[in-house]
This record gives C-alpha cells, sequence and structure tokens, in this order.
C-alpha cells in the first residue's frame, strides 16, 4: 500500500530544472501545467521573449497528478452543460475540446510523448445510472460526436449500458509535460521552478513579486495556477474546488478503455505503464469537495475496495491525489482577467478535463496575445443565459457561507486532549484558532486560519495537510503553501504562541 502523493510517472529532474530570472520578459506565465507550458510555447514559437515561473516543480500540480485521459466524450459532461446552456454553447465547447484534442495529439506524435489512442466510454455501473448514460448518449449525438450505445463492456464490472466514443487518446502527462519543456528551451524560453508569485502590480505593465523578494515585468501576465491566485479578479470566488484520487496498479492485461461510470461518486479506468515498462491500471475517482469531507483516508479507502472486488490481482504501486475546479456554470473561463486590463490573462474551471479544455484555453489566450483570436474562444461564454450563471454562483457561495459557519463551530469546540500521530485539529486559545498536527517525529503548530481569505482549516487525514474548506487552498503541517488561492504560507507558531 502506498500513501505518498506520487504518480507513476514524474518529469524528468534534467528536463524540468530551473533557468535563470530575467528582470523582464515579454510574456510572464505563471504555473507549469498543461496550461501554462503550452500557452509558453506557442507565444515562444511566435518569437516572444517567454518565463514560467513556477511555485515548485514542473508538474507539480493537477497535470502531474491526474488520470491524463484526452477525450471529447466526457463522462456525462454534455448532458450535463446542455440542462444549462443552449445547444449552440455546448457546440462551442466541443469545438473548442476538439482544438485542444487535435493540438495536443499532433504535438504529442511530433515529439515522442507517450500516448495511446483508446475509446472512452460513460457506462452505468448500476441500473439506476443507465439513464444518465443514455442521456449522454443522446446528448453527444447531438452535437455531432459519432458516439456508440452498446449494452456492455469488456470489463470485469457488471455494466448496465454504455455509451462509447472510438479514437480517443490517454497520456503520460510527465512525458508530455517534458516535450513542452523542450519545446520551450528550443524557442529560447526559460523555466523558473521554487518561483513562487506573492503578487501582481495591475497598473501598466504587469511587474510579479516573488515571495523571496524577486520580481519580473512584463508586457503579458497569464495566470496558469488552476485557481486563478489574483484575489482582485475574484475569479476564484465561481469556483468549486473538487480533490479526487488515483491509485495505480501493476496488473497483466488491464482493459484496454478509458471507462468513467455514470453515477456518483464515479469511478474512472484507463491503462498504463508503471516506471519500467509494466503494464498497469489506473483506477480513480471517488472525489470530494477540498476540506468538505469527514474522512479524506476513505475515498481513497473505497478505490481499494472497488479494485479489489473487480480486479482480485491488481498489485498497488502508487496512489496521489489532486484538485480541479468547477464553475458556476460548468463551462470553462479563460481570457482576459475581469479588472486586468489587456494585460492579464487566465484560464482555469475545467471540471477534471483539463487535457482538452486547458489545451485549447492555452491556444486561445496565446492566439489573443498574439491578435488572432480562435473563432470559439467568445462563443464558450453563455450570453443568453446570465440566470444560469448567477444560479451557479449562488449554489457555490452558499456552500462557502455553509462552511463559514461550520468552521467557527469547529474551531470553538476543537478539544485540545493530546493527539495521536497522523492526527490534526484545530482548536481556540482565547481569541485565536491554533492548528495543531502530530508526525511521528513531533508536533507542529500554525495559525488555523487560511491566508487567502481566512477560512478555517481542516485537517487532511490522507495527505496530512490543512485543507481550506472555503476556496480550496492547501497547506503542509509547516505551513507552506501546496494549493492556492493562497500565496503566503501559515505562520508557524511556537509550543505556546498564538496566531
Ligand atoms: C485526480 C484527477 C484526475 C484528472 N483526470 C483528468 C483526465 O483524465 N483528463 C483530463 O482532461 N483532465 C483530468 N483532470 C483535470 C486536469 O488534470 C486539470 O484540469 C489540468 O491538469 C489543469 O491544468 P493547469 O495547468 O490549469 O493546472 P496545474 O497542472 O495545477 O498547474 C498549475 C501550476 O501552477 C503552480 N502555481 C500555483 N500557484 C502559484 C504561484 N503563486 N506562483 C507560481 N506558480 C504557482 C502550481 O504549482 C502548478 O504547478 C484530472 C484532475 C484530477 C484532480
Ligand atoms: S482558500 Fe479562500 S479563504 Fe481559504
Amino acid at each position: 500500500m502506498t500513501d505518498d502523493n506520487r504518480p507513476l510517472w514524474l518529469v524528468p529532474a534534467e528536463v524540468a530544472g530551473s533557468d535563470t530570472l530575467p528582470d523582464a520578459c515579454d510574456d510572464l506565465v505563471v504555473g507549469a501545467g498543461v496550461v501554462g507550458l503550452t500557452t509558453a510555447v506557442l507565444l515562444a514559437r511566435a518569437g516572444r521573449r517567454v518565463c514560467v515561473v513556477e511555485a515548485r516543480y514542473v508538474g507539480a500540480g493537477s497535470t502531474g497528478h491526474s488520470s491524463a485521459k484526452v477525450s471529447l466524450l466526457q463522462g456525462t459532461r454534455l448532458s450535463t452543460l446542455l440542462e444549462q446552456h443552449s445547444r449552440d454553447v455546448v457546440q462551442s465547447y466541443v469545438e473548442m475540446n476538439r482544438a485542444g484534442f487535435d493540438w495536443l495529439v499532433d504535438f504529442a506524435t511530433a515529439h515522442d510523448v507517450r500516448i495511446d489512442r483508446r475509446a472512452a466510454a460513460t457506462f452505468a455501473a448500476s441500473p439506476n445510472e443507465t439513464s444518465r448514460a443514455r442521456a449522454e448518449f443522446v446528448a453527444a449525438q447531438s452535437v455531432g460526436l459519432p458516439v456508440e450505445w452498446s449494452d456492455g463492456l469488456d470489463l470485469p464490472v457488471h455494466v448496465h449500458g454504455a455509451v462509447t466514443l472510438a479514437d480517443q487518446a490517454q497520456v503520460d502527462p510527465g512525458s508530455l509535460l517534458s516535450a513542452l519543456a523542450t519545446e520551450l528551451r528550443a524557442h529560447q524560453g526559460v523555466i523558473v521552478e521554487n518561483a513562487r508569485v506573492a503578487s501582481v502590480d495591475w497598473v501598466g505593465p504587469p511587474t510579479a513579486h516573488l515571495e523571496d523578494g524577486r520580481t519580473v515585468r512584463a508586457e503579458s501576465l497569464v495566470v496558469a495556477t488552476g485557481s486563478p491566485i489574483l484575489d482582485r479578479s475574484l475569479a476564484f470566488s465561481d469556483l468549486e474546488p473538487q480533490r479526487s484520487y488515483v491509485v495505480g496498479y501493476e496488473l497483466a492485461d488491464p482493459p484496454q478503455i478509458m471507462a468513467l461510470s455514470s453515477g456518483s461518486p464515479s469511478v474512472s479506468l484507463r491503462d498504463a505503464r508503471t516506471a519500467d515498462g509494466r503494464p498497469a491500471l489506473l483506477v480513480g475517482g471517488f472525489g470530494h469537495g477540498v476540506g468538505r469531507t469527514e474522512a479524506e483516508r476513505e475515498h481513497v479507502e473505497a478505490i481499494r475496495t472497488w479494485t479489489a472486488e473487480h480486479f482480485p490481482a491488481a498489485r498497488e504501486v502508487a496512489a496521489w491525489s489532486a484538485q480541479d475546479y468547477t464553475t458556476g456554470d460548468g463551462l470553462p473561463r479563460f481570457g482576459r482577467m475581469p479588472r486586468g486590463g489587456d494585460r492579464i490573462r487566465f484560464a482555469t474551471g475545467f471540471a477534471k478535463w483539463g487535457f482538452t479544455n486547458g489545451t485549447a484555453a492555452a491556444l486561445a489566450i496565446a492566439h489573443d496575445v498574439l491578435g488572432d483570436p480562435m473563432p470559439w474562444a467568445d462563443s464558450v461564454v453563455d450570453h443568453s443565459s446570465p440566470l444560469q450563471s448567477v444560479k451557479g454562483r449562488a449554489s457555490i457561495n452558499a456552500k462557502v457561507a455553509k462552511e463559514v459557519a461550520t468552521g467557527a463551530v469547529r474551531a470553538l469546540s476543537g478539544s485540545d486532549a493530546p493527539l495521536e500521530t497522523g492526527e490534526g485539529r484545530v482548536h481556540r486559545e482565547g481569541v485565536h484558532v491554533v492548528a495543531e498536527s502530530r508526525s511521528e517525529t513531533d508536533t507542529c503548530r500554525v495559525s488555523g486560519l487560511c491566508t487567502h481569505l481566512g477560512g478555517v482549516l481542516r485537517w487532511n487525514d490522507h495527505e496530512q495537510s490543512w485543507d481550506c474548506p472555503l476556496h480550496g487552498s492547501r497547506f503542509s503541517p509547516e505551513g507552506e503553501v501546496l494549493n492556492g488561492p493562497a500565496t503566503k504560507p501559515l505562520k508557524r507558531l511556537e509550543p505556546s504562541e498564538e496566531s
């Protein structure tokens, strides 16, 4: 059993690595996931001086920790979008994803990225799920995808109907990010790791301030940080952060189909290769809102139990997790950042389908910077339904408000009884909220309030981290930022000190 957050794939250190930070550049890209590196490559190929700054290392975010299916059939996404938006908008969404798909597959093929063509399937795992799968079949047909309906799949799972789409793809994201980094450097782009942007001056050409005090000036800035880090845009407030899990198993002859169940929680399957080339099965899903579950560990155990039942010969070799963001109206957000003038752009809200959506968003951003907008870029916004987006935002805000209230109660009722190893708890000391956790070697005390907007943190018992249930920031037990929108670490407290 493996509980550290290490995927089967990694970006080789000699490809990632860190270049020298320039004082100035044409385009500063913040974040080295699929969005940041693809945008950077497109701009550098056009002859611009591009710098990517990455808080941790290339692939540290969701891109390096996903299941990396590259597909236009995306679970029950098309039928869900059609419940909220016009057919034209959903058609544009498909067009955008097709553009992302084509670019990624062409790039991967030309640069020896590990990529396999596979059929994708959305299947009903119980009779209750059949109508969802059937609705997806109808929705996909209505926007022109050549889907097929079948009563079963070649899986050791009871299938109650499935929609399939041939000739989709699955990629090794470590290999993809390596190739993007190499291509960027071939066009004189630079990548600086361990460079967290703490703030940006918005007036005139943007200047980014790193947490270590260094600065970079740019003509344009692209925020590709998952949840956008710049508070002034309020972009984070329209996002629901979802954490989910993947477990990798060594398994002879894994099924060669990318399958996703249509119910909730969903189960995701694909095949892969271990680092030394042996066949593997990835089982994922079982997600939840970040910081909004009693025990993260139980979600991973649910994957293990499900796999033991359906693939008893599978031997666990890796387990990892990450988070992605869904907007109130379900559509991705990308382009010029609200209140950012023409110089700051961003991309987010891929609802766990960032390999196509994120690549397409990178295409849209780069083409906009270069003055040649993509034809579909403006249509993937539902101009006809402001009510829907208000409803979606209201639902997100209601959940945040509930977490604000329960966080206060949690802090008030937290006991100060001794912690067991692996436990963490918030409690009040006077007017202060303290987050205390216990590892095998010591007890760590940090402020229990998120440095973003003060949410009361929750202990994540699977990843041993402090997670914020408001907008999804995460911190290590010592207070280091693991996920934004927060950019500042938690204050470290001495044994008797208050926050
Ligand atoms: C478990 C899981 C499975 C998934 N499976 C699939 C799938 O099968 N198919 C699919 O299409 N999508 C999938 N997704 C979604 C997909 O992985 C994401 O949508 C996509 O990777 C997002 O890419 P990104 O570049 O926006 O973000 P990321 O890859 O998260 O990159 C953002 C980067 O920004 C950096 N950063 C953050 N803050 C700062 C800062 N202040 N300064 C500098 N750098 C900063 C981070 O360290 C990170 O490296 C999955 C997601 C999850 C969680
Ligand atoms: S992430 Fe916004 S308050 Fe914590």
